[in-house]
């Protein structure tokens, strides 16, 4: 092999340069969501917010209509803060889980009342608000205002447990996952590095059946080199009962 060829071979496997390659990739193939600012726009903090409360618990797909319907009916937070529970509640019916549309709305009258209608820009602050716990803060501050955090749900956790071959079983694992998941932020961009690693998770490192090939972190991916990628992340094996 050539000297360049051997550069650029070190190059594809440096692990520093894993950021920007995600966000190259993002910037071809990310996934057009309703809730999601198109390239070069900035995102709305209310359509954020939003959306990211009706994915706690629900798929993407199943959220699209309620999040159309939702921004349709009350375009602003002040505008939901103006409504009442129970036209809330109505329009929620079907998403389940609906201690989530109870406070999704003491959020909107939160942040009506309490803050001008703006959101808080900060994890610390946007957690003070009903229904934001610690990921949904991180997820609200990285994509809606930039700041450097990593939210890290279970996509997230799938590819980095991956990429680094994490042994340690689910859920110990989740702070050293975390701390891994923040090494893949560069400078800039959070909320898109973000993004990124969801539609990494759901359309190429997906649970069964991997698209390794496809995957822009593949010549750096641990388990990947090992060929056992499926079986990350690891979980605790079941208690079995005592044997009769
Ligand atoms: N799951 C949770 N938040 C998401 C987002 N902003 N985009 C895609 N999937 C998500």
């Amino acid at each position: 092999m050539t000297l360049t060829g051997l550069a650029s071979r070190r190059k594809k496997a440096d692990a520093s340069d894993r950021p920007a390659r995600l966000l190259a990739w993002y910037d071809r193939y990310r996934r057009r969501l309703p809730w999601r600012a198109l390239p070069g726009e900035a995102a709305d903090p209310y359509c954020v917010w939003l959306s990211e409360i009706m994915l706690q618990q629900t798929t993407v797909k199943a959220v699209g209509p309620y999040f159309e319907k939702f921004i349709a009916r009350w375009p602003d937070v002040t505008a939901m803060a103006r409504a009442s529970l129970d036209d809330v509640l109505r329009m929620w019916a079907g998403l389940g889980y609906y201690s989530r549309a109870r406070n999704l709305y003491a959020c909107a009258v939160a942040v009506a009342h309490d803050h001008g209608g703006n959101f808080p820009d900060s994890e610390t602050g946007l957690r003070t608000l009903p229904g934001i716990g610690p990921y949904t803060a991180a997820a609200i501050a990285a994509i809606a205002f930039d700041r450097r955090t990593m939210p890290v749900d279970g996509n997230i956790e799938r590819v980095v447990s991956r990429l680094y071959a994490v042994e340690e079983p689910m859920p110990q694992a989740k702070p050293r996952i975390q701390e891994l998941a923040a090494t893949l932020l560069g400078p800039s961009r959070a909320g898109d590095s973000a993004q990124a690693l969801m539609d990494l998770g759901a359309t190429i490192c997906t649970p069964k059946k991997p698209a390794c090939s496809l995957c822009p972190l593949d010549d750096g991916c641990a388990a990947r080199a090992r060929g056992d990628q499926e079986t990350f992340p690891r979980k605790a094996p079941k208690k079995t009962g005592a044997l009769r």
